[in-house]
């Protein structure tokens, strides 16, 4: 026994039957039992079009199909409609019970299945309440199941949330790995070169009076000369070394960019131009003005020209761009509830904070995967001995962490090299007051 749901209290019947007849007895039979229920009853005669019956079916609660109709088999309309995704209920009636027939209908997605020959109102009624008690339910799981498959799309989509935020904070952590490497390499590189410079001092002292005591001979000359020589390029890379952890003054003024590019230029273009290097200029022509410690940006520029010139042996073109680059205010104000501690800072600050960037970009031999991971750090060269210190890159970090700002990398083996300088337009005052505390300027 089905009883009829409590909440029901109309019902939409579609019936697809071609004899009256049989019509008019499914519709009195339905009228006795639902008695208080307000039951709309349409009726087609042939299933076709099809269309127009499928969206007949979808406005109707249930639908009552004869088996025989004319040209079309019950058991087809029905086979066509599921596959059409149409899932309101079916009665299936054929004239006489037959229990292969019943089998198929159930197979192909009927709910009910009556033989005309033995039909009554009270086997109608139940057949009728089963069949929407049961679609009720499969409304249910198909609507739980849809929420389980929006859950899963919205767990797959955090899960991607996670894994960006996953490389990110990874990244972060590198980038203050890095730092922090910088920093203690910086120390004592500088204690280091104190012990060096003074035994150097002596050295090159003994060096002179031997030079003057021995001047007549000439051999031993040749070699205290090859001594001098050694003890200056000894120097040399101390001195670098010593820059590179320098806890000098910033001498900051309001200088043009494309102005200390030009003057560095100056220096370098016409040896670059010798071998068949040319330098295209973009330039921003609405660049900022910008607040920095012009003699050590310039430094910066004159290390990346001459790793650029050395990386093109064979000629090509290094495009030097500048831009201005600045973020609307909503995106600060969400970057600037994210920052937290100093080295979240760091990271972010040139999001946050309007910006020159300065890209070189060049169509030299590119960088290895294994050099990328070491070339901001001091010493590391891929120069031959006495070209190259292996300090202008860490150099050029220390003096743009300096400024706030940030320098990277872009290269590929084969595929030239994009060193990107950002800086600040403003060192902000965070910034410069962590590294007064820092580094004693
Ligand atoms: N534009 C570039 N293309 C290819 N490799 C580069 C480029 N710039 C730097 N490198 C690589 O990075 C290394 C380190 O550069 P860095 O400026 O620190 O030292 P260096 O140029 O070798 O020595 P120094 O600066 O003392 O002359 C270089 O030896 C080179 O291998
Ligand atoms: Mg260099």
């Amino acid at each position: 026994m089905y009883p009829l749901d409590p909440d029901v209290d109309s019902i939409r019947v579609l019936i697809v039957e071609d004899d009256e007849d049989d019509v008019f007895l499914i519709k009195e039979l339905l009228k006795e039992r639902f008695l208080n229920i307000n039951i709309t009853i349409e009726h087609v005669y042939s299933p076709e079009p099809l269309s127009n019956l499928f969206e007949a079916a979808k406005n109707n609660d249930i639908c009552i199909f004869d088996y025989r109709l004319g040209s079309l088999h019950g058991l087809d309309l029905l086979k066509k409609m599921r596959e059409q995704d149409v899932i309101t209920p079916v009665i299936f009636l054929t004239g006489r019970g037959d229990q292969e027939i019943a089998v198929q209908a159930f197979r192909l997605g009927a709910t009910d299945y009556l033989a005309k020959s033995s039909l009554s109102a009270e086997q109608l009624f139940h057949s009728v309440c089963y069949s929407l008690n049961l679609s009720k339910e499969e409304g249910q799981r198909r609507h739980a199941e849809k929420k389980l498959k929006s859950s899963h799309e919205e767990l797959i989509l955090a899960h991607e949330e996670l894994k960006k935020s996953m490389s990110k904070l990874q990244t972060v952590q590198n980038r203050i790995v890095v730092s922090e490497k910088m920093a203690s390499i910086g120390r004592l590189a500088a204690a280091i070169c104190h012990e060096i410079l003074n035994p150097l001092n002596i050295i090159s002292g003994h060096v002179q009076v031997l030079k003057m005591e021995r001047a007549e001979e000439k051999d031993l000359l040749q070699d205290l000369s090859s001594i001098n020589e050694e003890i200056l390029r000894i120097e040399k890379i101390v001195n670098g070394l010593l820059k590179f952890s320098r806890k000098g003054q910033m001498d900051l003024a309001v200088a043009c960019v494309h102005q200390e590019l030009e003057s560095v230029l100056t220096i370098v273009e016409k040896e670059m131009n010798l071998q068949n290097i040319s330098v295209i200029r973009e330039f921003d022509d609405k660049l900022p003005k910008l607040n920095i410690d012009c003699d050590r940006i310039r430094q910066v520029f004159l290390n990346i020209f001459n790793n650029a010139t050395h990386a093109m042996p064979d000629g090509g073109v290094l495009i030097v761009r500048t831009s201005f680059v600045q973020y609307p205010e909503n995106q600060l104000k969400e970057n600037s509830e994210r920052r937290h501690s100093r080295a979240d800072y760091i990271n972010d600050k040139l999001v946050e904070f309007p910006h020159v960037k300065i890209e070189f970009a060049d169509t030299g031999v590119g960088i290895s995967k294994d050099a990328m991971d070491k070339i901001f750090e001091p010493l590391f060269t891929t120069k031959p001995e006495g070209k190259g210190t292996g300090l202008g890159l860490s150099v050029c970090h220390a003096i743009v962490e300096k400024h706030g700002g940030s320098i990277q990398v872009q290269s590929e083996p084969s595929k030239g090299a994009v060193f990107i300088v950002n800086l600040p337009v403003n060192p902000p005052k965070e910034t410069a007051k962590n590294i007064e505390e820092e580094d004693g300027i």
